[in-house]
């Protein structure tokens, strides 16, 4: 039996939780004459022998005592005497539980954002000196149209953006205390719900006590941002793992974030993006878990709720590690400009600009300027050239209008800079993204 129900080899992690609750919920007994303010007294007295011990590493954790909650107060009565068992008056492991859960939640969340944005921090840096480095875009992972380094980067510091408000929306939800819910019902004494939950810091106190002790879904929902926030993590780790393949040639690493190899000296492997690429594993594995685990359960409380913990933990270390590891490798990667403007250029990755200048110059529809241009395509394929490199006559046995003009466009600087729409890859309007981010994060860091 105590194998399978004991918990406090997980469960210790909510010990900074479980000692702020208990502190809140004692003082709150005390106010409301619940209990003698000289009880009170011991009590947060030996709440902070307590927490002296567990930061000294003395705390004894101790399996008979299940988990985090008992072992607490039985240290509590062994520092204190009987005065301890007078805490555990108006609660319920059920409601302590669900509040410590919810602070550890809520502050791993908070915890979440800063580290996004230290990321983001990190590709706006990297985007601000690559706004005109120009590249390929890729759909298909085949060549499509140029585009700069810098818009790269700031796709990905638009996913982090709404990674970061979905956890932050998450707090939003979450922001309600359950403590004083008791064990399932409420509570006969006269206890004070709404100066426990404003003394922890929520909003408000929960509104139902069965919800109060059997609501998961705050953890549910920092799952998913979690694992949303992970996927975006392996997209890019996954790009960078192409971009430092020689083949690609796009970016380098320093020593500090590849691994050589036991057996080929030549070898330098990306490990720290293939882990984050592989992270999202557990992250999702983790939602998966919690939600098979929820399901059909009935209301109130059911001791499977035990099993919430683990995943959470889990998925928030390996998110914790995955932030860390990619914004110290958006930092030191160094870009190859050359390597990318040669390939920005291939592919007649400007064809689609040649359509565009035989509609603007030409008044040609789009459709037939598509057409005219695939017939260039294949004469420049046949030629062995790039689109820029086409001799005049050559385009002109295809379409006798055409002008000299129109080299201005097919090369990828002059294909890139005319992109100017709103959210374009015009380094004019990469800039504008690069400030309005910044500023952005300027303020969220002032409060
Ligand atoms: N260790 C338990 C958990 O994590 C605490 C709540 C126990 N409640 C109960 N009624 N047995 O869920």
């Amino acid at each position: 039996m105590q194998a399978i129900n004991v918990s406090i080899g997980f469960d210790r992690r909510l010990a900074a939780q479980d000692l702020a609750g208990s502190r809140a919920h004692a003082a709150m007994l005390s106010k409301q004459g619940v209990i003698s303010s000289e009880d009170a007294a011991a009590i947060l007295g030996g709440l902070d022998v307590v927490e002296a011990e567990m930061k000294a590493g003395t705390f004894p954790f101790r399996d008979e005592y299940e988990d985090i909650h008992m072992n607490v107060e039985a240290r509590l009565a062994e520092l204190i005497g009987p005065a301890a068992g007078r805490l555990h008056t108006a609660r319920s492991r059920n409601d302590q539980v669900a509040v410590d859960f919810r602070l550890w939640v809520k502050a791993a969340c908070e915890q979440t954002v800063t580290q996004v944005e230290t990321l983001q921090r990190a590709l706006l840096a990297k985007a601000e000196a690559n706004a005109e480095t120009l590249m390929p875009g890729f759909t298909h992972l085949q060549p499509a149209q140029p585009v700069t380094f810098g818009h790269h980067l700031m796709a990905y510091v638009e996913m982090f953006g709404r990674d970061a408000s979905r956890f932050r929306d998450a707090v939003a939800r979450m922001n309600e205390s359950p403590l004083g819910a008791a064990a399932l019902a409420g509570s006969p004494y006269a206890i004070d719900r709404f100066a426990t939950a404003q003394a922890l810091g929520f909003d408000r106190p929960t509104a139902n006590s069965l919800d109060s002790v059997s609501d998961r879904d705050f953890a549910l929902e920092a799952l998913s941002a979690a694992s949303i926030a992970s996927v975006h993590l392996s997209r890019l780790a996954e790009e960078i793992v192409i971009w430092t393949t020689p083949q690609f040639g796009f970016i380098g690493l320093s020593d500090a974030f590849t691994t050589g190899s036991s057996i080929m000296p030549q070898k330098r492997n990306p490990d720290a993006a293939e882990l984050i690429r592989a992270k999202v594993g557990r992250v999702l594995g983790s939602l998966t878990q919690l939600t098979v685990v929820m399901k059909g359960l009935p209301l109130a409380y059911s001791k499977d709720m035990q099993e919430d913990k683990p995943p959470v933990f889990e998925a928030f270390d390996a998110l914790d590690l995955s932030l860390s590891a990619m914004a110290g490798m958006i930092d030191d990667l160094t870009p190859n400009p050359e390597r990318m403007a040669a390939a920005a250029g291939a592919g007649f990755s400007t064809a689609t600009d040649l359509a565009d200048w035989l509609v603007r110059a030409l008044g040609l529809p789009f459709r037939q300027s598509h057409h005219i241009t695939g017939q260039v395509v294949k004469r420049a394929e046949q030629l062995g050239v790039g689109l820029s490199d086409m001799p005049l006559q050559a385009l002109q046995a295809i379409e006798p209008r055409i002008t000299a003009e129109v080299f201005g466009v097919l090369t990828p600087a002059a294909s890139v800079a005319s992109r100017t729409s709103y959210g374009g890859t015009a380094p004019v309007r990469v800039r504008e993204q690069i400030s309005r981010w910044k500023a952005k994060l300027e303020k969220e860091s002032l409060g």
